[in-house]
């Protein structure tokens, strides 16, 4: 049987190192939004599996979209243009929005992202990323929860992708480098 993690250099962040850190965030964010109207934004493919997690261990009431983006450019290297490939389904007007993504890499998809809901008469718009590569910021965004600061390697795993694929793993680990160079 073909096995994908044979593409895994390393493993950086095992499933119960996520887990722990999916609940700390669970945690912070019940108790920062207690008596709000949250409304948990995910941001289509990448941040499913933090998605699902979050969410369970939310204690407070919330609701839940989905929004879509592509970036053009190379599978590794994001563009800098952004294009939405699915709005939201329900208006965010007096609700307090937690956008979910899975990493802030240039910060170009999530700058773009607040700049496109802003006039949307939300109460807050925040953001919760599992992880950052803060060294390949480009466009500053602030994220209200971070999960890991993780170095400048390409990660898959746990909604992370290389063309489509490795989402599935429950780890995030390295991709080696000969499969995408
Ligand atoms: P940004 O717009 O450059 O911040 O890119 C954010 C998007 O690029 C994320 O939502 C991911 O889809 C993708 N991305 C950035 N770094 C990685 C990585 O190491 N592995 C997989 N996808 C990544
Ligand atoms: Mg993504």
């Amino acid at each position: 049987m073909s096995n994908i993690s044979d593409d895994i250099k390393e493993v950086l962040l095992d499933e119960k190192t996520i887990r722990q850190k999916v609940r700390e965030i669970g945690k912070k964010v019940s108790r920062d939004y207690d008596g709000k109207d949250l409304m948990l934004v995910g941001i289509l493919k990448g941040s499913v599996p933090f998605m699902a997690d979050l969410l369970r261990e939310i204690t407070i009431p919330c609701t839940m979209d989905f929004m879509a983006v592509s970036s053009y450019g190379s599978s590794t290297e994001s563009s800098g243009v952004v294009r939405i490939l699915k709005d939201l389904d329900y208006e965010i007007e007096n609700k307090y929005v937690l956008i979910v993504e899975d990493i802030i890499d240039s910060g170009t998809t999530l700058s773009y992202l607040i700049d496109y809901l802003k006039g949307r008469k939300a109460k807050s718009i925040e953001i919760a990323s599992l992880l950052n590569k803060a060294v390949r910021r480009k466009v500053n965004v602030k994220a209200k929860y971070i999960g890991f600061e993780v170095p400048d390697y390409f990660l898959v795993g746990y909604g992370l992708d290389y063309a489509e694929k490795y989402r599935n793993f429950p780890y995030i680990g390295i991709l080696k480098e000969e499969v995408y160079k």
